[in-house]
Order: structure tokens, then C-alpha cells, then sequence
């Protein structure tokens, strides 16, 4: 095998369904342990269950840090001490600028960006201990490019590279690498309510003429996290099949 993820913990936020649950059977089927971490815990443990005795599911809203706090302690306490994490959970709340209220803002900015904050404060400790660690936190070709009708979003996505690049720098001493991975657009459920027109005025921009599929995602995961991307932090790695070249 050439990624071997064997003895490593992974955390993986939002994995109960679309890019988290491909990234958490990416990471198990490299090895790892992994936690399932999603908002409803009977949902987050049978997706652990489906996985295998080596998955453990575990609840937390991330924009909430005492819950983050507990749901890591819990994790560890089954899986081991987190290597990896991956921060994934995320959400939208789209309109155009005038129509956003606050609570719109609110609601994206805390999850998607607030949300890793609370994340990588709680592992970074256990990962400085051990002077090696894995972060990679799940942006948006629309952090780097922007989009209308998605300010907040972009701005959290935008915001996440802003933290990736600054952890990176603040923790490459203790062997923690922190990136960032940007995709463009994916099939899941957060992008199925895109209407039939304009999906297909996207897919004429995606030089691969498909769209990504949520094993795209986990494939760059299952690189970063592993020994093949030993020299690789502060990066944002676009995985958009070509859409912005
Ligand atoms: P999804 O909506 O299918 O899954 C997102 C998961 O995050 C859900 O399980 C949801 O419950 C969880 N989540 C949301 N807010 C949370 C919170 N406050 N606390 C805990 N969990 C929370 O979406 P998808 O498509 O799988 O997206 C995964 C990540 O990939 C997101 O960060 C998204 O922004 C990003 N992304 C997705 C793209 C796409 O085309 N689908 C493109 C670029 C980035």
C-alpha cells in the first residue's frame, strides 16, 4: 500500500454524508482510526458503525467550542490521540449582499470559519506534544476567486486560508502541517439544489468536462495526510477539474 494511515487517529468534521463521509472511508480504508463527527450523534455513530471497529462517532456543533472541546476529548478516549484533522464541516446561507442579514452571516462565518478555529485549538496540543500532526482544512475555489450571491461564503472559505497559512507557520517547528484544500464544484447535497441550467453553464468552465465527485476530494486528503506530502505546508491545493486555470 502505498498511503499507510495504520496506528494514526483521524478527526473528520461534517462526515456524515457528502465529501466528509468519502474522506472519512478514504482515511479508514488507508487505515486510520477514524472519528465521525457530525451534529446528530446516532447519525454519526451508525455512519462509524458502517465503517468498521476502527470509527467511532461523535457529536458536536464546531461553531460551538465546549462542544468541540467534549467532542474530541470523546473521540480520544476511544481512538487515541487525534493526527489528523480535517476540518470539512460547512454550510451556506446564500443571497446577494443587500439581502443577507446578519444571521446569515453569522450562521456561515461561525461554522466554516470559527468552526476550524475551535477545531484546531482543541488537537493542536496533542499534536505539539508529538511533534507531528496533519491539519487540512476544506475551503472553496470561491474562497480564492469569489462569487456572487455568496459574499459570506467566500469570505469564510477566503478566511480559512488566511488560518491555514498562519497555523502553518506558527506550528512547522513542532512538525504539524496544516493546508488547505480548495475544490470547485462537487456532487452532493449542498449542490444538488443548483438548477439544471445553471449546472450546465458550470460544467462548459470544468476543462474535465464532469463534475468533481466527493472521492476527488478525499483522494487529495488521503496525500496530505500521508507521508507523500512530508514537505508540503501553508498550501492551498484547488481540486476543481480544471475550472479555474
Ligand atoms: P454537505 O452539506 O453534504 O455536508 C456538510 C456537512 O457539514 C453536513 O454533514 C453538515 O451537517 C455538516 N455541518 C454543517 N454545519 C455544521 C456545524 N456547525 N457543526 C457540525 N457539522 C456541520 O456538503 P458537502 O458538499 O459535502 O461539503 C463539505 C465541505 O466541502 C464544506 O465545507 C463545503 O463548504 C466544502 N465544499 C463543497 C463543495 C461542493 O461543490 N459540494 C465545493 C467546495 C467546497
Amino acid at each position: 500500500m502505498i498511503i499507510d494511515l495504520a496506528g494514526k487517529t483521524a478527526f473528520v468534521t461534517g462526515s456524515t454524508r457528502g465529501i466528509g463521509l468519502a474522506i472519512a472511508k478514504a482515511l479508514y480504508g488507508a487505515g486510520a482510526k477514524v472519528g465521525v463527527v457530525g451534529r446528530d450523534v446516532e447519525r454519526a455513530r451508525s455512519v462509524a458503525a458502517s465503517l468498521g471497529d476502527r470509527a467511532a462517532g461523535v457529536a458536536c456543533d464546531v461553531a460551538k467550542a465546549d462542544q468541540v472541546d467534549a467532542a474530541v476529548a470523546a473521540a480520544e478516549a476511544v481512538l487515541g490521540p487525534i493526527d489528523i484533522l480535517v476540518n470539512n464541516a460547512g454550510l451556506t446561507r446564500d443571497n446577494i449582499l443587500l439581502r443577507l442579514t446578519d444571521a446569515d452571516w453569522d450562521t456561515v462565518l461561525d461554522a466554516n470559519l470559527k468552526g476550524a478555529f475551535h477545531t484546531i485549538r482543541s488537537t493542536i496540543k496533542g499534536m505539539m506534544k508529538r511533534r507531528s500532526g496533519r491539519i487540512i482544512n476544506i475551503g472553496s475555489i470561491v474562497g480564492l476567486t469569489g462569487n456572487k450571491g455568496q459574499a459570506n461564503y467566500a469570505a469564510s472559505k477566503a478566511g480559512l486560508i488566511g488560518l491555514t497559512k498562519s497555523v502553518a507557520k506558527e506550528y512547522a517547528s513542532r512538525n504539524i502541517l496544516v493546508n488547505c484544500i480548495a475544490p470547485g464544484f462537487i456532487e452532493t447535497d449542498m449542490t444538488d439544489a443548483l438548477p439544471t441550467e445553471a449546472r450546465a453553464t458550470l460544467l462548459e468552465e470544468i476543462a474535465l468536462g464532469r463534475l468533481g465527485r466527493p472521492e476527488d476530494v478525499a483522494g487529495t486528503v488521503l496525500f496530505l495526510a500521508s507521508d507523500l506530502a512530508a514537505y508540503i505546508t501553508g498550501q492551498v491545493l484547488v481540486v476543481d477539474g480544471g475550472m479555474v486555470i
